[in-house]
């Protein structure tokens, strides 16, 4: 007979249906199931903080209906079958939207992005900075700014989202390479932050034009443009590019909600004018980080170190609350968020 007085109760966020437009708090659905017994190898995992991130947006137009929310967390291990890890210890992992999870010992065993690593060792910073600043974002802004862009000091970037988890690093790693950086936010607030990360111009885009800022800040053109937008602000951001200039594509966060997209049609709304591109002779290149999963630590470590050094400041919106996950996720589209968005259990 099982003992169900050992039992653990999860708490599981699905996707209810499927967004059409700007998502709400009905295409998701909370629901609680017990958990599998704990086996040989096994470890039962419990949620501390878990990250919201633009991405879910685009999964949820794709994955199965149903089924759970995809996402990290940092997870305490509750119990422990797996000579591997102990009660107690801290992993950064991607099992969704779930508040506890039996973790198998095929899974602890998988490699890649989603596999179950111990927390880094983050001295007196939050856990959390572990879905953030030291972790995937960091990783994004690190590795899809450097490898892309290669700028050299004495370079203009430019940086959009600049307030954000991404797009915040971005800055600050520019301004660590000895660039000069032109940065875009959403509001006085956050735009206040960024200058204070150093970024030479910033600019709020719902109250400035592009075109114009671009002209006043970059008589000389961008070197390096670091797109975590699209759209609209791309499309007038490249004539601002210089000769040879490189582009990073991110992330098109403007264009997340596009219900042409929802329905399957494709979009031929496209930014990027070939000609414009062809006569500055740009390199547009687009990425998913888990390109340099064989140099993740290297990115962490170095993330790490500038945190400690205090080169490399961080903010993070925190929600309170498990059952707050689509509130969270849908205050990424309004801009609820400076820095990491996270939610706490
Ligand atoms: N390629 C990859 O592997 C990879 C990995 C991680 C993230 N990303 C991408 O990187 C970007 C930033 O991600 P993040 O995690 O750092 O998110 P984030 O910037 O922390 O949060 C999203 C922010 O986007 C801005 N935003 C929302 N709707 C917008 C719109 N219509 N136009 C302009 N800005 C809008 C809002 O800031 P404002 O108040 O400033 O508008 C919001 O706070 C996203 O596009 C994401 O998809 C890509």
């Amino acid at each position: 007979m099982v003992d169900t007085s050992k039992m653990v109760k999860a708490k599981v966020w699905v996707l209810d249906r499927r967004p059409l437009g700007e998502p709400t708090i009905e295409d998701f659905k909370l629901l609680e199931e017990d958990l599998p017994p704990c086996s040989d190898g096994d470890v039962v995992i419990a949620a501390e903080c878990l990250s919201v991130d633009p991405y879910m947006r685009y999964r949820a137009r794709k994955m199965p209906l149903k089924t759970t929310m995809p996402g990290g967390q940092v997870a305490r291990v509750l119990e422990s079958k797996s000579p591997s890890w102990r009660v107690g210890q801290y992993m950064v992992c991607y099992p969704g939207w779930r508040s506890h999870t039996l973790v198998t010992a095929k899974e602890l065993k998988e490699g890649g992005l989603g596999s179950y690593t111990p927390l880094p060792d983050l001295k007196d910073f939050p856990k959390s900075t572990g879905l953030g600043v030291v972790g995937m974002p960091g990783n994004t802004a690190y590795f899809g700014f450097l490898e892309l862009c290669q700028p050299k000091s004495g370079e203009t970037v430019l940086v959009n989202g600049a307030a954000g988890a991404v797009g915040s690093a971005v800055v600050q790693i520019a301004k660590i390479k000895g660039c000069k950086v032109i940065a875009s936010a959403g509001s006085q607030e956050k735009c206040e932050w960024v200058k204070s990360l150093g970024a030479d111009h910033v600019f709020n885009y719902k109250t400035t034009s592009v075109t114009q800022a671009l002209k006043d800040a970059a008589p000389d053109g961008i070197n390096c443009y670091f797109d975590n937008v699209g759209g609209q602000f791309t499309l007038e951001a490249l004539p601002h590019m210089a000769d040879f200039g490189r582009v990073s594509l991110c992330g098109a966060i403007s264009t997340y909600n596009d219900e042409t997209r929802d329905k399957g049609q494709l979009v031929a709304n496209s930014p990027f004018d070939a000609g414009l591109i062809i006569t500055k002779q740009l390199r547009v290149e687009g990425f998913l980080v888990p390109r340099w999963i064989a140099r993740w630590m290297e990115g962490l470590n170095q993330l790490k170190q500038w945190v400690v050094e205090g080169k490399l400041k961080y903010q993070e919106t925190v929600t309170e609350g498990f059952e707050n996950m689509p509130k969270a996720f849908i205050g990424l589209f309004h801009g609820d968020n400076i820095g990491k968005a996270i939610v706490n259990v």
